[in-house]
């Protein structure tokens, strides 16, 4: 058995992508049917950045699972400051069943997972957030029955851990990805490389555009995400104030319009005005709630996996 960790989205193959969706759907219809963490054991569960819905949801997760959720603010712990990455890792790796780490740079959570003997998951880095995607894609299953060749639209900025997530979570189950950002905030070329990749083999497709109508005609699902993401706090007024290159890409009922059978979806906290307008998040179309609940089932999915799949499933 190999260590196995979900740091970016293919960390998954395409079919076990597949699999962690399938014991979601298997979790959310029988929530204590798995008790993987029976114990109590711990689950380490760390955060450099605000946070609401990934506290919640590994929190309810993890108890669900026979675990005790350990909450680590990171002003307190300050990982790679007051201690190495290396050092907090063979300290957490010894005590906790997984370790659940937000924090800044991917190769921060790169770091940890080469020191730890249990799975580490990404709760959200500066590049992914590979759990959020796999609650939208169970939530886009759950509206639409299927996933594979249908089309998923994001709108906003192209090169944040949303866009990236999208990019190779869509590509891995086989969906047609479109992208539509303006210049200056494309999705990374490697990254974008790497989805094209996985969609070669799966079936999908990945496109970018500068144009927000194109992005969103016909697709079954569209979604977008904060002008500013956590740590780009001081681009603020440029990014959400008057002449927002973003402007264009604002989620509106005239462009939903473009796309009458989507669900609509946001990883949250929305900014009603700027990225999305509140007759649309608060519209007939929105499924956000669903999604927000859906990080709890593709959460303990992920763990399950990680620790079967690992052999350290206690
Ligand atoms: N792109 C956003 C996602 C929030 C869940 C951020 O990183 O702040």
């Amino acid at each position: 058995m190999t260590l196995r960790h979900f740091l970016a989205d293919d960390d998954l193959s395409p079919a076990e992508q597949e699999a962690v969706l399938d014991r979601a759907l298997a979790l959310k219809a029988d929530p204590f049917s798995d008790r993987c963490l029976a114990g109590p054991q711990v689950v380490a569960v760390l955060f450099d950045k605000p946070t609401l819905r990934t506290l919640v949801s590994f929190a309810t997760g993890i108890a669900h699972l026979g675990g005790q959720p350990l909450v680590v603010d990171g002003n307190l712990a300050q990982v790679g400051v007051r201690e190495s990455i290396a050092d907090v890792t063979r300290v957490l790796t010894r005590q906790a069943a997984a370790i659940v780490w937000r924090t800044f740079g991917q190769d921060r959570i790169v770091e940890m997972a080469r020191y730890a003997t249990v799975p580490v998951v990404n709760a959200l880095t500066d590049d992914y957030h590979p759990c959020q995607v796999l609650a939208d894609l169970l939530t886009i299953r759950e509206h639409k029955g299927t996933l594979a060749g249908r089309t998923l639209a994001y709108l906003g900025d192209g090169a944040n851990n949303m866009a990236h997530s999208y990019l190779l979570g869509g590509a891995l189950a086989g969906m047609h990805v479109r992208v539509g950002t303006p210049a200056g905030y494309q999705p990374r070329s490697d990254i974008l490389a790497r989805a094209a990749a996985i969609a070669a083999g799966t079936g999908g497709s990945v496109e970018v555009t500068d144009d927000p109508v194109a992005a969103v005609t016909g697709a079954d699902a569209v979604a977008t995400d904060t002008w500013v993401s956590m740590g780009q706090e001081a681009e603020s007024g440029a990014r959400r104030g008057g002449g927002s290159p973003f402007a264009p890409y604002a989620v509106t009922p005239d462009l939903m319009a473009s796309a009458p059978s989507a669900v609509f979806l946001h990883c949250l906290p929305a900014y009603r005005g700027s990225e999305v307008d509140a007759a649309v998040i608060d519209g007939p179309q929105s499924v956000v709630w669903d999604e927000a609940e859906n990080r709890l089932h593709a959460q303990k999915a992920v763990l399950s996996f990680l620790l079967d799949r690992s052999g350290t499933r206690p």
